[in-house]
């Protein structure tokens, strides 16, 4: 296992850093950026593979990428220059939109081993403004996150009115951009286009909130061919940013892509006040010859280590009761969910939404939201029977809030109709009869805080938090923000979130957070600096999770992605699925549940046992191995991959391979799967896991074989029907 390294959060002004000279290269083990100065401004000359003399590309000249292309309104209108790029745009405090950087200064660092952070500062030629960029690069998984400061060092107000974090040049034949979008029940469904020359493909969210719903802010660009999975020249790309943003991919009349991404201030400017500092989000990218298949594990790889929160921790397979339970229940009800699932082996029990509030009780989604004390009418003895009683049993107890928001009907409304964004004289919208706080305000924010504080040192038994957050921004106005600041508000208020969310998981590092907002909301690398992991989706059909899974999993390790075995048929799609089929796919994720274990037959609550038994068995494989995509099911009507894993006990390779049949004719056979990521002069030991009483779904179960058979002739899976199914362990003998 790796270990932990400290966030980019951590990496402060104290750390000791030189001053450096351009040009000069960062680099990783297999990756290298180059940067220079061409009459005084900054340019990224070179991004792609390491070289083995870094210095090579200076030979051909310094006329490629520029860093930053301001935007001249005197010269080519507010959003365009000459090349067609825009990344940052100012409007100074005497009105005039305009922004000439020219290269300040120069500091480098090693903040950590293996970790090489880069400042390059710029400022207005001007103007009182100086734009920093930072590069903070990962050796070991060939990851660079970038961001960008933007300060006001005059006495007058300034508008941002554009300002990606990340713009990237290449130059090729085709660009094909991979993107995961969605909504609510079909998040991160895969698509892939071709950016024609003279388009512009362009990727939004700007519903405030709950961004990711509509596509988690990440991408792939693939040159000259479309996305493979082993071979060609791609990026990879993601946003570390939970509001409003744009990703642009422009194929320009010449040839050229240009394509930068950050938030989308198109609707909203910032405005920024003298002496004011505007932080711009993460951009996290990594670069592969070899596929989108290594460009994924790369980026999983920087997950784990520190893009989501102790990616070098053992994940707890959980039971929710949600869908098990709704609204209606009572102690008794839960505690035989409780007891039932820890009977199963089950290691964490989540008491999901309905269980809070006095004047206005939260027995439907109707009134309550706001005021977080335990209903006692279902809970007479608060958590403390069910925490007490599931020490006893031996499963954890975990919590389901949403305190971002407030429903009309609750105590907290009464008192402070004032925290909610509104815009004066107008009707407040309501989505799911709720309303969204300001966390703009650091007195909202503070009672956030307050409330989860309140929570959580009453109750230390509790040691999981799913943070929900249900509805977006309609009606975008802050009685906090003064009058002309009232478009900071979709910034400030992810900022307020972070701020909120780190004051709590510092005081609680030990709690484990689950972002959820209406189901993948908030699968983003911004919420995952103070979360574990993400609810995929509300929609837990698993034939519909193949597809969500196999998408958002091109940018978020399988750690991260929450995945539950549900009833049949299931509840959002009526669709009919065997328990192995709904064990299979949920074990290629963080394994957990919604049902009532109680109403299970004694044949599916064997079946479960054991198969939660062997999740927990192939956990580190699945939680903390590198993923290898192996059969699309956009392409195919089947899915398979494989997640392989060096023990740190012996050193050898585990691995585990799951594959299914989502789409058959009669007469259709299954081609045999190919394996990869093994060592082809190996023995490798196969034992199909999860085999219920309809058999065996290969023949090779008990076998010992070569790693050059498992990846030249592949394992054949026997499907006779569609929705089928197979788990199956891989051991370096
Ligand atoms: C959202 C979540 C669900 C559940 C409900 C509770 O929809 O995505 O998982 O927690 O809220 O109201």
């Amino acid at each position: 296992m790796l270990p932990a390294l400290p966030t980019w959060r951590e990496i402060g002004p104290e750390i000791k850093a030189e001053a450096v000279e351009l040009p000069f290269h960062v680099l990783t083990k297999d990756s290298q950026m180059t940067f220079d100065v061409v009459d005084n401004k900054v340019r990224r000359i070179y991004y792609g593979s390491r070289l083995t003399r870094p210095d090579d590309v200076l030979a051909v000249g310094s006329s490629s990428s520029t860093l930053f292309y301001p935007t001249r309104m005197d010269a080519m209108g507010p959003w365009e220059n000459a090349t067609g790029e825009w990344d940052i745009s100012i409007t100074q405090g005497d009105g005039t939109n305009s922004l000439d950087l020219v290269y300040d200064s120069c500091l480098r660092a090693r903040p950590h081993p293996g970790v090489e952070l880069v400042a390059i500062v710029l400022r207005d030629t001007y103007y009182p403004i100086r734009v920093s960029l930072y590069v903070l690069a990962h050796d070991e998984s060939n990851v660079f996150e970038q961001w960008v400061k933007i300060e006001n060092l005059g006495s007058k107000h300034v508008t941002i009115d554009y300002g990606a974090t990340c713009h990237l040049q290449v130059q090729a034949s085709r660009y094909y951009v991979t993107s995961f979008r969605g909504t609510w029940g079909g998040e991160s469904l895969l698509r892939e286009e071709e950016v024609q020359q003279g388009n512009c493909l362009t990727l939004r969210s700007d519903v405030g909130v709950r961004t990711a719903q509509e596509g988690t802010p990440g991408f792939v660009l693939a040159l000259d061919h479309p996305a493979q999975e082993e071979t060609g020249e791609v990026y990879l790309g993601a946003l570390a940013w939970s509001g409003n943003y744009i990703m642009n991919f422009q194929h320009s009349a010449y040839g050229k892509m240009f394509a930068s991404w950050g938030v989308d201030m198109q609707e909203a400017p910032y405005r920024l006040g003298p002496g004011q500092i505007l932080v711009l989000p993460r951009a996290i990218l990594t670069h592969s010859m070899h596929g989108k298949g290594e460009a994924s594990r790369q980026m999983h790889r920087w997950a784990r280590r520190c893009g989501i929160r102790d990616g070098h921790q053992e994940r707890m397979t959980l039971l929710n009761s949600w869908e098990g339970a709704y609204f209606t229940y009572d102690e008794s009800l839960l505690q035989t969910m409780m007891e039932r699932a820890a009977g199963l082996g089950v290691e964490l029990f989540v008491l999901d939404d309905g269980w809070f509030a006095k004047k206005y009780p939260r027995d439907n989604a109707q009134a309550g939201l706001g005021d977080w004390v335990v209903n006692a009418s279902k809970l007479p003895n608060g958590f403390e029977t069910l925490i007490q009683r599931g020490r006893e049993k031996n499963i954890q107890f975990g919590l389901w809030v949403e305190l971002e928001m407030v429903n009309p009907k609750s105590e907290l409304y009464e008192n402070h109709p004032d925290w909610v964004i509104q815009l004066p004289h107008r009707d407040q919208r309501v989505e799911r009869n709720q309303l969204i706080l300001d966390l703009s305000n650091p007195e909202v924010q503070q009672y956030v805080i307050d409330c989860m504080d309140r929570l959580l040192s009453a109750n230390p038994g509790i040691v999981y938090i799913k943070w929900d957050c249900n509805r977006k921004i309609a009606d975008p106005g802050s009685l906090f923000l003064s009058s002309q600041c009232q478009k900071n508000l979709f910034i400030d208020y992810i900022n307020g979130y972070y701020k909120t969310l780190e004051a709590i998981t510092c005081r609680y590092p030990h709690v484990v957070f689950q972002a959820c907002a209406s189901g993948g909301g908030r699968a983003d690398y911004g919420a995952m600096a103070f979360h574990h992991e993400f609810w995929t989706s509300d929609n837990t059909d698993p034939y519909e999770r193949v597809f969500m899974q196999w998408g958002i999993g091109h940018i978020f390790p399988a750690i991260a992605i929450a995945s539950h075995v549900t009833v049949s048929p299931n509840r959002q799609t009526g669709r009919q699925t065997s328990l192995k089929f709904r064990f299979d796919v949920a074990s290629t994720g963080r394994l957990g549940f919604e049902l009532r274990p109680q109403d299970m037959t004694p044949k599916e609550t064997e079946f479960a046992k054991l198969a939660l038994e062997t999740y927990k068995s192939i956990r580190p494989v699945v939680q903390f191995g590198d993923l290898y995509r192996l059969r699309s099911p956009y392409a195919t009507g089947e899915a398979a991959l494989m997640y392989v894993w060096t023990s740190t006990d012996n050193g050898k390779q585990r691995a585990v391979v799951f594959a299914c049949m989502l789409q058959k004719l009669l007469a259709t056979r299954a081609a045999p799967v190919q394996l990869r990521g093994l060592h082809p002069g190996k023995r490798y030991y196969i034992r199909e896991l999860n085999v219920d009483e309809s058999g065996n779904r290969i023949n090779l179960s008990g076998v010992e074989v070569g790693g050059d058979f498992l990846m030249n002739h592949g394992i054949p899976f026997q499907f006779s029907q569609a929705i089928q199914s197979a788990l199956v362990e891989i051991t370096e003998v």
